[in-house]
Formats: C-alpha cells, structure tokens, sequence
C-alpha cells in the first residue's frame, strides 16, 4: 500500500492533486459527477472584490496540444463567494479549500485577503499576481520583484492563513519574483499560471480572440512549467504548487520530482471533468511501478 499523501504548508493532503482555479468553478458542479472529496484540495476560481462579467466572447481559442483563454477574472465577488459559493461547496466538500484572490491595486488584494481570512473552510490563500487577461492588475503585479513583494507584503500583514503567490511565466526571470515574494513573507509559491498568446482566424484574418490575446495552457506547456519549477525549487526555501499542463499521474510525479509539493491540474479539466479524479485512481498504481511507498520523498528528487 503506498501512501500519496503531502504536507502543504498547514495542510495535510490526502494526495497532491488539486484542480487549478478557473478550471474547476467553485468546486461543487463536478459533485454530481464524482465524491470530490477525492481531491486534495481546491483552488477556487479567482475571486476580486467587486463581480465581474469578465471579458467580451470569443474567450477561448482551441490549440495544438492546449487552448488559449481570455476569461477576464469572471466572478461573482468576494462577498457572494462568501455568502453563497463556500456554504454550497462545503454540503459537498469536507476539505479545507484554497482561496484565489485576484486584484487591480493593492488596497483591493488586501480587502480581499482580510476577508478570506475570516472564513473557517479557506485553509490556503493563492493570491493571484499572474492573470493575463486583464488591464492594470493581474499578470503586472507578478512581472516585477518590486511590485511582487509590496502586494505579497501588505497581504501577509492581514492574514495568518498559509500564503502561497502565484506566479506568472511571462516575467523575466520567475525565479527572482519568487525570491522576492518569499522575502514578503509568501508561505509557498504556485506556477506556472498562463503564457501569453494568440491564434488569428485564416478566413477573418483577424485575431480570433475578442481581446486579441490570452493565456495559453494545456499538456503543450507542461516541459515549460517543469523547468520553472525545478528553477524556482533552487531559488527559494519555501514549498512550490507545481501546475501547468499536467495531464496524468506520471506528470504529477515528474512535477514532484522538479520540486513541487503538491500538483494542480488545470487545462485537462476543460477536456474531461473526470481528469483529477482519473489522474488521483492512477497515481498509487503509477507509484507502485515506479518503486515510490512515500510520495513526499520525491519531492526535488531530481536535484
Ligand atoms: C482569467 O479569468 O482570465 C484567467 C485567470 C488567470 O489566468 O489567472
């Protein structure tokens, strides 16, 4: 019997593999697909203060081996997520889950983050530096150490849950933004989220998505985010949520042994909603195969 559990931080996870937000809604519409409470944890959509409706259609472009969204941070705010979204999830998850705060200025991440702090069923904030998709916030939070540790700073000042930042791929070097957020006092880092890009449509000739461009991800990125996280393991001192085009329980493993702790699976839940169930029923088997008893000894194993 082989044992898949980690330690993330304060959490202790059954098993690595955590669906990543904006793939996965709010937790509780796959409930009437399987038990979730299958999974190790869930990070939830990425909630700003105020609701948004997100960006204009079309939001998605189909790839080779991935896809490409503009989602543009939908969501129904702070409050709603609160009132309405944690209460729902909770009749169906026994778990704590993972807050993804995402913002336009500080004052609105820190707002965000002093509330998520009060809610028993968050066990985890993700604050959210790297979305793409949207104007003056996001992705230009993440791109710099300087903004990365003022934004990480003023949050760790307002909530003592685990504080995990994620990063974004299209920043110079991802290694120095982690350096800087583990300086700010970050629990743990989460990368890779999305690379920027775009597809243009042959007949229009014009860009096939309404903001032109968006963040790709998929099993495409995948030898992209395990070079990142295996940089990233030798830059800081504190636990890594690898993720980005993870498909199957093999890639959970090689993520692991780049150095993540635990594993998010975000794409693939596009393509099938039984992806991070039928990657979990996979990994004690892959271990078995692999000679693995303890999952969390592999952790930077290829270091
Ligand atoms: C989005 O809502 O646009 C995606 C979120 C993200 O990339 O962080």
């Amino acid at each position: 019997m082989v044992n898949t559990s980690v330690q993330l931080s304060t959490m202790h996870l059954d098993n690595p593999v955590i669906p990543a937000s904006g793939t996965f809604g709010f937790g509780y519409e796959f409930a009437e697909l399987y038990d979730i409470n299958v999974l190790g944890s869930i990070s939830m959509k990425g909630t700003t203060r105020e609701p948004r409706f997100g960006n204009p259609t079309p939001r998605i472009a189909e790839c080779t081996a991935g896809l490409i969204n503009s989602v543009g941070l939908q969501n129904p705010g702070i409050d709603k997520v609160i009132e309405h979204e944690i209460p729902e999830l909770s009749k169906y998850y026994t778990k704590p889950v993972i807050a993804n705060i995402s913002g336009f200025a500080i004052d609105e991440y820190v707002e965000c983050c002093e509330k998520a702090d009060k809610v028993d069923k968050i066990g985890m904030i993700e604050l959210n530096i790297s979305c793409p998709n949207v104007h003056n916030g996001g992705m230009s939070f993440g791109t710099s150490a300087e903004s990365a540790y003022e934004v990480t700073k003023a949050v760790r000042a307002v909530t003592s849950k685990p504080l995990f930042v994620k990063l974004t791929p299209n920043a110079p070097s991802i290694a120095e933004i982690a350096v800087a957020c583990e300086k700010a006092g970050a629990d743990g880092v989460s990368l890779i989220n999305t690379l920027l890009g775009m597809r243009i449509d042959l007949k229009t000739r014009k860009p096939v998505i309404a903001n032109v461009k968006g963040g790709f991800s998929g099993p495409a990125v995948f030898p992209v985010a395990l070079r990142m996280v295996y940089e990233v393991y030798e830059a800081v001192n504190i636990p890594i949520m690898g993720m980005g085009g993870v498909s199957s329980a093999a890639d959970v493993i090689e993520m692991m042994l780049a150095g993540a702790t635990a594993v998010q699976v975000g794409a693939a839940n596009l393509k099938d909603p039984y992806a991070c169930k039928n990657i979990i029923d996979e990994l004690p088997i892959e271990m078995a195969k692999l000679g693995i008893e303890n999952l969390s000894d592999i952790i930077g194993g290829a270091h």
